[in-house]
């Protein structure tokens, strides 16, 4: 079988899990798993642009979330809270999607540099006053001190092309021009690298009510004009260019994905792109109505039900893509993803703050299973929102900080970050409730640059544990360690007061006739290697 033929019996069983039809006797009553992984089937590089991160001018994501100024008492280096900047190089966080979102389009980079920021205002969140201290410097500032690449979307709805440029200009060249005297006047003489280039965001919608044939003679426009000059990115490190992409299922979708990759095929060499966003948000329904904490397996199962549609989102969209483009030369970004519940009590609705739970865990595991297995077209993924917004990797509150269940994810992955996806066999089972019937177990693995094996668990059935018999062929497996991150509730969570509710803790498998046996507790993910 190709390799890309058993990632598709993967993701086929999971899709009969969820409609309760599994080809197979789906998982005993004792709820045992088989897994196989033949280490001889390598497949395709798991980028490890997906396990990026986004960072908007949003409620406390940026101010006091990263920022909070050279003169805070919060412990810091230029401004930038060491906390933070601590946590976030744990999780090898590769890049950063900034300065949004919908401000993206409403962001104009002079206001942020130099030794006068304008304030200007914040309409899409919450109205606020916008004080510009946080800008170009600053982030690239916070994105070198976290060891990341820069993602910067540029300003398509309110901009103009050659706003764009001359902030691409600056930025990134290294010839004596007016524009590189005045980045090195304001502190950084050599050029910056910027990894990825976002032309616009959802130009459908927030970016400006764009019908797809209106954004492609824009997208045209700044693809050809807004160039990177540093010269360490001409021929290797090239910055993607990423077009804005679909943000759903809905028809409208269908015909954006189909405009811009039908005039992708026919580009001439006055413009490219090597990228195409897609949002997907898990949600339910809109406006955002689930509670982020207090809910039962009810909603439990309906939000990972919701999650699991990514799937499907995905193939849908890079079917199109491979009919204008089959060597995949086009990237799918999935550069806003993650859980959208309703604004917490008190809170102010536009700063759109939620509480992270053991399901939020369970969801972004699901997820980058899924971009895993999507590995030869999805190149990269930003979480919507890296601190204080949506799921969030890291909560603060003045100097006081804690890390997310989410964020315990993002750092028992971080071996899958450029690994190589290995074919995985297993027959999910089914877990189901109210209705609803999902896959009882989720399973992806993949060698490291080292040449060891990783495999990752999902227990999705938040009341039975489940016993795995993993085999990997051509491997005589002698043991295993890891993590494992469960807690007694869908809903527990940490806090300030009791920060280490939910994190990781060791788990071990037994070794017998050069197979592994390791029980995943209900509700839980792990991540083991083998040896
Ligand atoms: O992440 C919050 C918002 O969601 C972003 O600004 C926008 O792009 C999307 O609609």
């Amino acid at each position: 079988m190709t390799k890309r033929g058993v990632r598709f019996e993967c993701s086929l069983l999971a899709g009969l899990a969820l409609t309760g039809l599994a080809l197979t006797p789906s998982a005993t009553a004792t709820e045992k798993v088989a897994i196989s992984i033949d280490a001889s089937k390598a497949g395709v590089q798991i980028n490890r642009n997906i396990f990026g991160q986004f960072a908007e001018h949003l409620g406390h994501g940026i101010y006091d979330g990263i920022w909070v100024g050279p003169d805070s008492t919060i412990p810091n280096t230029r401004g930038i809270r060491n906390d933070v900047v601590a946590a976030l190089k744990a999780i090898k966080v590769p890049n950063v999607r900034w300065p949004g979102g919908c401000f993206a389009d409403e962001y104009h980079w002079r206001k942020g540099v130099g030794i006068q920021r304008s304030v200007s205002l914040n309409p899409n969140w919450g109205g606020v006053t916008e004080t510009n201290t946080f800008g170009t410097h600053e982030f690239m500032d916070f994105v070198d001190q976290i060891g990341s690449d820069a993602y910067v979307s540029i300003n398509v709805g309110s901009g103009t092309p050659q706003e764009a440029a001359e902030w691409l200009e600056y930025m990134t060249t290294a010839q004596p021009t007016t524009l590189e005297k005045e980045r090195a006047a304001n502190g950084h003489p050599a050029p910056y690298k910027i990894s990825m280039l976002g032309i616009g965001n959802e130009s459908w919608d927030c970016g400006g009510n764009m019908t797809p044939e209106y954004y492609l003679s824009q997208m045209k426009i700044y693809s050809r004009f807004v160039r990177n000059f540093n010269p360490a990115q001409q021929d290797k490190e090239q910055m993607l260019k990423i077009a804005v992409g679909p943000g759903g299922d809905e028809p409208r979708w269908t015909d954006w994905t189909e405009t811009v990759m039908k005039a992708y095929q026919q580009h001439t060499w006055s413009w490219d792109i090597t990228g195409l966003s897609m949002h997907s948000y898990t949600v339910g329904h809109w406006p955002p109505s689930y509670a982020s904490v207090g809910f039962g397996e009810t909603e439990y199962s309906q939000i990972l039900k919701y999650t699991l549609e990514m799937d499907a989102l995905i193939s849908k969209h890079s079917a199109i893509m491979d009919k204008y483009d089959p060597q995949k030369r086009v990237a799918l970004i999935i550069d806003e993803w993650g859980a959208w519940y309703a604004p917490l009590p008190g809170s102010n609705p536009g700063f759109l703050v939620q509480q992270n739970t053991l399901r939020d865990a369970i969801l972004a595991a699901l997820n980058l299973n899924i971009f895993a297995r999507h590995a030869d077209r999805v190149r990269g993924a930003n979480i919507a929102q890296m601190i204080n917004v949506l799921q969030a990797m890291i909560v603060t509150d003045k100097e006081k900080m804690v890390l997310s269940p989410t964020y315990y994810i993002f750092k028992m992955y971080v071996p899958f970050q450029d690994s190589t996806f290995l074919p995985v066999q297993f027959n999910s089972g089914t877990y189901s409730h109210g209705g609803i019937s999902l896959p009882r177990v989720d399973a992806i693995a993949a060698e490291d640059k080292d040449g060891k094996l990783w495999v990752a668990f999902t227990n999705l059935d938040p009341n039975e544990a489940v016993e795995i018999e993993l085999n990997v062929t051509g491997v005589t497996a002698k043991s295993t360690s890891g993590e494992t991150l469960t807690a007694s509730k869908v809903d527990s969570t940490n806090s300030f007061d009791a920060p280490n509710i939910v994190v990781p803790k060791p788990i071990s498998a037994k070794a017998q006739g050069g197979k592994l046996t390791l029980k995943l507790d209900p509700k839980s993910v792990s991540v083991v290697s083998v040896e």
